[in-house]
């Protein structure tokens, strides 16, 4: 099926790895044109210059610029450059995001601010400029915001980002009813468990654990990167012009699962020893 995403200006954010880095290759693979920013400077410059190497005429269509979405003015510049690299965006996806892993009755408001500028207000803000030069330009565009199993499902130690992905969650449907009148199409696309940097960091980070979200898990393994950069090129693309205001969950079967499932040991030794070998 042809997305038609060939030409238009995509913006991905926190594409320096995992999902958003999927989601540049993904686009690049469909002929968009993408500006892949993240925190990361080094790190980012070299997985998208790599990846680029990987398609036709890859390093033209796309461009890597270092930001820190918590800053406000970074986020305006990051928008005129790109407009100024491959004009103006069509398609903004808000993927970057952090964690904080702390007990409740501990939680410092500085990590809560933290969590909730990257993850919060930084879409808002983004999401904000871009869809006011569509307005400006009179043209028709889409926003992605990546959200989380975790927009229902709460966690007892990660309070902000739990909180972080219920407000985007309201954030998307919020923009979604307001920008409906310009053309401007915005929605959620939520992961469950993915592999990872950030995964094998928090909720895998243990054999125990592990057992854990595959319990939880009917499909019975970890999501990959590009599972959800498929599920976010459809929700962007023309092929999903009557859908606004929605939250597509690529999770497994985490969200209608109520109690365990069983967990298949020879799939999770399979996950031990690729994950100790990485
Ligand atoms: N991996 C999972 O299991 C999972 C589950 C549910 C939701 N998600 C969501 O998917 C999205 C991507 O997750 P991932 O697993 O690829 O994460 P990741 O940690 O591998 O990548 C996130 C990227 O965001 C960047 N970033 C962080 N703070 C930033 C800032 N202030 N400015 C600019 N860039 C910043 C990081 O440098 C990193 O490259 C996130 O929104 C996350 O909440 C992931």
């Amino acid at each position: 099926m042809d997305l038609k995403l060939a030409n238009k200006t995509v913006l991905v954010t926190g594409a320096a790895r995992g999902v958003g880095l999927a989601c540049v290759g993904a686009y690049l693979a469909e002929g968009a044109r993408v500006v892949a920013t993240d925190i990361a400077a080094d790190a980012g410059m070299d997985a998208v210059g790599a990846l680029a190497g990987e398609h036709d005429s890859g390093r033209d269509r796309v461009r890597f610029i270092a930001a820190d979405l918590r800053d406000g003015a970074a986020i305006s510049d990051l928008v005129t450059q790109a407009e100024t690299a491959f004009g103006p965006i069509d398609i903004c996806i808000n993927n970057a995001a952090v964690t904080h892993r702390a007990n409740f009755l501990d939680l410092d408001v500085a990590d809560f601010d933290r969590v909730l500028a990257t993850n919060l207000r930084a879409p808002f803000l983004l999401g904000q400029a871009v869809a006011r030069r569509l307005v400006t330009l009179e043209r028709q565009g889409v926003i992605v915001n990546i959200g989380s199993v975790n927009a229902q499902l709460a966690l007892p130690d990660n309070t902000a980002y739990v909180a972080s992905k219920g407000g985007l969650l309201q954030l998307t449907r919020s923009m979604a009813v307001a920008l409906a009148r310009h053309g401007i199409r915005v929605n959620m696309v939520a992961p469950g468990s993915i592999d990872t940097p950030l995964q094998r960091g928090g909720m895998s980070r243990s054999p125990e654990l592990r057992r854990m979200v595959l319990s939880r898990t009917p499909l019975g393994r970890l999501g990959r990167a590009d599972e959800v950069a498929d599920a976010v090129l459809y929700m962007s693309s023309p092929r999903a012009s009557y859908i606004t205001g929605e939250c597509l969950y690529v999770d497994g079967g985490r969200i209608p699962l109520n109690f365990t499932v069983p967990v298949d040991d020879a799939a999770l030794a399979a996950f031990e020893i690729e994950r100790d070998g990485s």
